[in-house]
């Protein structure tokens, strides 16, 4: 039998020249988006206005299972891409697991996780259509930088509204996104009325990912020749981020490596959808069993104990109304270390597939997140993002499992970046000072309260 070897990579020949879209596998699609002021499902008529036309055609595309990768965007992909697929030997060997462990390693580009995989795309969709500006909002400020590099490539003018609580965390990811060429504001601010309205509530806030999305959606509203791109959540981003799951299978079925569990962190839920896209696909056609597991933190728990509602994707609630799992659009998450997994909602396909029971959900406390980060990069070199981590978690979990009950289970997981920007969180690990948030009951009431009421 061929040994596996530690790193499985493809050829630039073997880079896929189409997006797999899963909802056309799905026994139901997703429900569609409401336009908040009719109810009635949204028209692309209804999107123009902030989306690029491309990009709401791929949106609303419920049946055509494969998307041609345009030249250009491969070219750029080429630039990263295929990415690595690792197979977790060292780490195997620590956990003394029978278990198989493979992981797809997404930071090996400067944003420094998979966001430019959607990122290159959506600013490649704007300057074909004429574009010259657009704006978005930065968590982690992954999405941020993976935008400005394709921004910067592309020469389009670009404004990030950035988490507070992570621009103070990261200043130098400021310092990167503007070597690229972008304006970053960190949000809540008063450049918006959005922003204004909400620091006057609440001003001792550190801001939300669904605040920066109001603010950021505002000012694509009121500038010319602009439109707002988001990095997560939607249906495009998810298609985007297929590739992620393709190379991963092209990689496995090379050496006849069938998944038994596959594991992703999930904020928005674009690289979780990403990775188990082709998975999921033979799932729904009966072609295998695999367990997926969604792993979220405790702090922000959308998918564990949030409820599967119609809801507005931003705090100003001025985005449509997407059915997902979210914790209400006013939940303010608190401040833990993995900005990217701060977001009250889900995508509604991963969303969709949790309530059909199609996979399972997870949620985790960062200590054990970190405590997990900081085994991983002593044994496979790497240091993970904070976001990563969580699937780490769960995958170490697993293999633990695999120990006791002797079984040799192959898992597979997303490592969606690195952690380099994230080291005042790994600082605040070492020196034992990091605690762990768990909304109450109540907190999390508050958040339902600001669940619309929807009749559709
Ligand atoms: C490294 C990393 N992983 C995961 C996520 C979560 O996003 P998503 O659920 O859309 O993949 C983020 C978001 O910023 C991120 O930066």
């Amino acid at each position: 039998m061929t040994k596996i070897p530690y790193k499985i990579n493809l050829s630039e020949d073997e880079l896929p020249k189409y997006w797999q879209n899963i909802r056309p596998y799905m026994q139901e699609a997703p429900d569609p988006f409401i336009n908040p002021v009719t109810f009635k499902p949204c028209t692309a008529d209804d999107l123009r206005p902030v989306f690029c036309d491309e990009l709401i055609e791929q949106e609303l595309d419920n049946t055509n299972k494969f998307i041609e990768i345009q030249e250009e965007i491969r070219d750029f992909y080429k630039m990263y891409r295929p990415s690595p697929l690792t197979r977790a030997y060292n780490l195997e060997k620590a956990l003394g697991t029978p278990a198989e462990i493979y992981y797809k390693f997404e930071g090996t580009n400067t944003s420094g996780s998979h966001k430019l995989n959607s990122a290159v795309a959506q600013v490649y969709y704007a300057k074909q259509q004429g574009l010259t500006h657009l704006t978005t909002e930065t968590g982690a400020g992954q999405w941020g930088t993976a935008l400005s590099m394709a921004c910067g490539y592309f020469g389009i003018d670009l404004s990030v509204y950035m988490v507070k609580v992570s621009a103070e965390q990261k200043p130098y990811r400021k310092a990167v996104m503007e070597t690229y060429g972008a304006r970053v504001i960190p949000s809540p601010s008063d450049t918006t009325e959005v922003g204004r309205r909400i620091l006057a509530e609440n001003p001792g806030t550190g801001g939300s990912l669904g605040c920066a999305i109001s603010e950021a959606m505002e000012v694509s509203m009121k500038t010319d020749n602009c439109r707002y791109v988001l990095g997560s959540v939607l249906n495009h981003v998810v298609l985007h981020q297929s590739i992620i799951g393709l190379e991963t299978k092209l990689g496995l079925d090379k050496y006849g490596v069938q998944p038994d569990i596959v594991i992703g962190c999930a904020g928005g839920g674009s690289n979780l959808g990403g990775l188990i896209t082709p998975f999921m696909a033979d799932k729904l056609e009966g072609k295998n069993n695999i367990h997926f597991i969604a792993v979220e933190p405790a702090s922000c728990p959308s998918l564990t104990r949030g409820r599967y509602a119609f809801d507005f994707g931003d705090t100003g609630q001025t985005t449509p109304l997407m059915r997902m799992y979210t914790l209400g659009s006013g939940f303010m998450p608190s401040p833990n270390h993995s900005g990217g997994l701060r977001y009250h909602g889900m995508s509604p396909i991963v969303s969709k597939l949790y309530h059909d029971g199609m996979m399972e959900a997870r949620s985790v406390e960062q200590t054990k997140v970190f405590e997990a980060a900081t085994m991983f990069c002593r044994c496979e070199g790497t240091l993970p993002a904070p976001e990563s981590s969580h699937a780490i978690r769960v995958a170490m979990d697993e293999a633990i499992k695999c120990r006791e009950t002797g079984e040799k289970k192959v898992i597979v997981f997303g490592l969606t970046g690195t952690g380099y920007f994230d080291l005042a969180a790994y600082q605040a690990y070492n020196q034992g000072t990091m605690v762990d948030y768990v909304p109450t009951d109540e907190d999390l009431e508050k958040g339902f309260a600001t669940l619309p009421k929807v009749e559709y």
